[in-house]
């Protein structure tokens, strides 16, 4: 075990890759985790509707920081709709194989599904929500009162999980990269994931939200809350988003 890191590396080299299911001429995996279709989904504010302040782009990459204490002001739906379409928007559907989002992804196989703990977001009930990328929408997932305190401990304890305004917590779906990737996939998985969450890093900063990147977590105790298998669907990273205070500290 003590090797396991240096042998994922080694082992994912090209020289030892098998041929990858998309070689093998099988189709590629949905581009999106199906959803009970009896669920009324939760519409959220349109992109062309949300005005956003401009920021230099320079601005925001100089003022950028992980920003652990936020302030009780809720945030806005129109905020949350904007922060997911920068983080997994999608621009372009190119059926069946792929899409092209906000985000850079290997091969355009976007293998995330995005999770929300909402605690603080005006006229929705706190809980765990799912993104539905395709549709612009959200699902709710479990609205159970203690959802929040879970995940915070799955977290190990990092108490900014329930007290920001939304926990954005990314799922990977392997089969969705390692289609074209095989082993190898895993790799840009995570790659893939620190695209994201900059994104959400920059992006927070046009709406005076400060945001925190988390990969400090209990990979079985966050499955299991989720209810992924832990092999097919994992939980891979997560951002804390919040107002900011007047004043940072
Ligand atoms: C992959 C990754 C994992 C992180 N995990 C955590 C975490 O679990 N808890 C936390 O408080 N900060 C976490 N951070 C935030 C870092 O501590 C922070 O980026 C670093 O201290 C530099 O500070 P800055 O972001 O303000 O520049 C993480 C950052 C990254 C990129």
């Amino acid at each position: 075990m003590s090797n396991i890191g240096k042998e994922f590396l080694k082992k994912t080299q090209y020289k030892y890759l098998e041929k990858s299911k998309q070689m093998q001429g099988y189709p590629p995996p949905p581009l999106q985790l199906d959803y009970d279709k009896n669920k009324k989904l939760i519409d959220l504010p349109k992109l062309e509707d949300i005005e956003v302040r401009t920021l230099d782009l320079r601005k925001a990459i100089q003022s950028r920081k992980s920003v652990r204490n936020y302030s009780d002001l809720p945030m806005t739906p129109e905020e949350l709709s904007f922060l997911l379409w920068c983080t997994q928007g999608i621009k372009e559907v190119m059926y069946p194989h792929a899409t092209l989002r906000t985000v850079p992804s290997a091969g355009a196989r976007h293998a995330f599904e995005t999770f929300l703990l909402i605690n603080n977001v005006d006229t929705l009930e706190p809980g765990l929500y799912r993104y539905l990328a395709l549709e612009h929408k959200l699902i709710e997932e479990n609205l159970e009162p203690g959802i929040a305190n879970q995940i915070t401990d799955g977290c190990l304890g990092q108490d900014m999980v329930k007290r920001c305004g939304v926990t954005f917590i990314w799922v990977a779906l392997p089969e969705r990269m390692n289609w074209r990737y095989s082993e190898r996939g895993y790799r840009y998985l995570h790659i893939d994931a620190g695209h994201v969450c900059q994104n959400l890093y920059l992006s927070a900063e046009a709406l005076d939200c400060g945001v925190c990147a988390i990969a400090a977590f209990l990979d079985d105790k966050m499955n299991s809350i989720l209810k992924l298998d832990g092999e097919e669907q994992f939980v891979i990273y997560l951002a804390t988003v919040g107002k900011k205070k007047a004043i940072d500290y």
